[in-house]
């Protein structure tokens, strides 16, 4: 069994995997030790990884812009096509726009990473999250959960294609006549207040009253745009909002396909269970660079634009990515097919190369440790010695280790020097592998963010704040008082 290889795919079930987040596969998991673990990552110079985890707001506002642009101007040949045939490729095409690319959008804008301002990023996944009927907090939570317990049966909510897939269920899907009716009644609830079990899985407690004033949103304008079609006794103020959820999905499944079907369940190395495919220009455009899914998932921090540079930088160290869409879907309906007869059974032939990567969670206590090499400063016995000033470089991060506890040394670019706990407080990942942005670090994993100089979270899914500890240099040494810093407190869970 190699590093991370499935555990409990082989207990084999009957009739079909139990994929409900509740179910005895969910508790499985946990038992296992498959939820919120440790994953792979391939070995990557850290100069060039913060290079390519700098954010741009140029390439977003152009591929926003270009994507709104071609959504209005499909919308208004549509309107004009009324009564025409020519009204079918019209809508078909502004369909596939507003339901279908609005996906990587939604999904890009939630990490928070397409833009380099915040503000753009929550607008952009508010209305893609409109556009396809996804309550813009419950699916934030269930995206992060979707990262920290990726393809692992009973934990992941955004398992798509389950074994044993069944085929007939494809073009209900492509039409969303599946989920979509399910979303909409999930809608209403969350509007009348109630919460569903599966929903309070992975949405803290604190947050519902959110999902449900959210859901109101999307209740009252569905609504409205109902009233206007019965108002006027047509069915076209549908066909612009809506409506489009539904007929325009096909794309969302055209190319989500590619990102897990098929591949291994319940394994903690991206590798086995997500795929990287080439795709044209074209479809890059549509997809934003998804294709490059598997990369996405290793540094999630990486946005969209530099996706097919980080693919160069690492891709000796991951499988052999598809070469075309059709050659995806040769493995994938393949898989598929097998899978239906067999649940256990795995795609043959998929190499991945051996190497020990490095580790994106945090640990206790580590061999770097400067416990032994620091020296207590003379005269100043509360405060401990970190070493010279230059240890950490303007606008850059290190991480720290001290006795058993993990810190991370910041320098913002304005050379203010902060410390803090290492370890994020929402997971376990190493604070010092994230993205600096001036006193801003990001965490590697679900792209949390806090305040470096006040330990404050200000982006979710980080809630709880970071302690910090004050920095001072004394003669171009960094000195800093820890006490009570201690063992730091267990990971808060998504
Ligand atoms: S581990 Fe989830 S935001 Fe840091």
């Amino acid at each position: 069994m190699k590093t991370g290889q499935a555990s409990i795919a082989s207990a084999g079930d009957p009739v079909g995997r139990d994929y409900r987040l509740t179910g005895e596969r969910a508790k499985q998991a946990v038992r296992l030790g498959l939820t919120d673990a440790e994953w792979y990552r391939p070995p990557i110079d850290p100069d060039r990884l913060r290079e390519l985890m700098t954010r741009r707001n140029g390439p977003a506002i152009r591929d926003t812009a270009l994507w709104l642009a071609l959504l209005v101007a499909s919308g208004v040949l549509a309107y004009l096509a009324l009564g025409s045939w020519w009204a079918v490729p019209a809508f078909a095409v502004y369909g596939a726009l507003y339901g279908g690319a609005a996906d990587p959008r939604w999904h890009e804008n939630g990490h928070g990473t397409a833009f380099k301002t915040r503000w753009p990023n929550d607008v952009v996944y508010a209305l893609a999250s409109f556009m396809l009927l996804r309550e813009p907090t419950l699916w934030r939570w269930s995206h992060v959960r979707h990262h920290s317990d990726t393809i692992i049966v009973g934990r992941d909510p955004e398992i798509s294609f389950p074994r044993p897939f069944r085929f007939r269920s494809v073009l209900p899907n492509y039409l969303n006549l599946i989920s979509g009716p399910r979303m909409l009644l999930r809608i209403g609830q969350h509007a009348l207040g109630r919460i569903d079990e599966d929903t309070r899985e992975f949405v803290p407690e604190e947050e519902l009253p959110r999902v449900v004033r959210e859901a109101r949103v999307f209740v009252v304008i569905l609504g409205a745009v109902v009233v206007w079609c019965l108002a006027t006794v047509s069915i076209v103020p549908l066909l612009f909002v809506g409506l489009p959820s539904f007929y325009g999905v096909w794309l969302v499944w055209f190319f989500a396909i590619t990102q897990h079907a098929g591949l291994n369940e319940d394994v903690l190395d991206h590798r086995y269970s997500t795929r990287t495919v080439y795709m044209n220009p074209v479809f890059r455009f549509l997809y934003l660079n998804m294709n490059y899914h598997l990369e996405h998932h290793l540094f999630p921090s990486v946005p969209y634009h530099a996706l097919p540079a980080l693919h160069e930088e690492v891709k000796q160290h991951l499988p052999a990515p598809k070469t075309s869409m059709f050659d995806a879907y040769k493995e994938i309906v393949l898989a598929l097919r097998m899978q239906r007869r067999n649940p256990d059974w795995e795609i043959p032939g998929r190499e991945v190369p051996e190497d020990a990567g490095y580790r994106i969670n945090g640990t206790r206590a580590s061999s770097r440790s400067l416990a032994t090499s620091m020296a207590v400063a003379a005269g100043l016995e509360s405060r401990t010695d970190l070493g010279p000033a230059d240890i950490v470089m303007p606008g850059q991060v290190t991480r720290i280790d001290i006795e058993d506890h993990t810190y991370a040394l910041y320098r913002t670019r304005r050379n203010a020097y902060a410390l803090t706990d290492g370890i994020c407080t929402h997971g376990s990942a190493d604070l010092s592998t994230g993205h600096l942005d001036d006193c801003i670090i990001e965490c590697p994993k679900h792209n949390g963010r806090f305040n470096v100089l006040t330990g404050e979270p200000v982006r979710r899914p980080a809630k709880i704040p970071l302690a910090t500890y004050p920095v001072e240099v004394v003669d171009g040494r960094l000195l800093v008082a820890l006490r009570g810093s201690g063992p730091q407190p267990a990971a808060a869970g998504s």
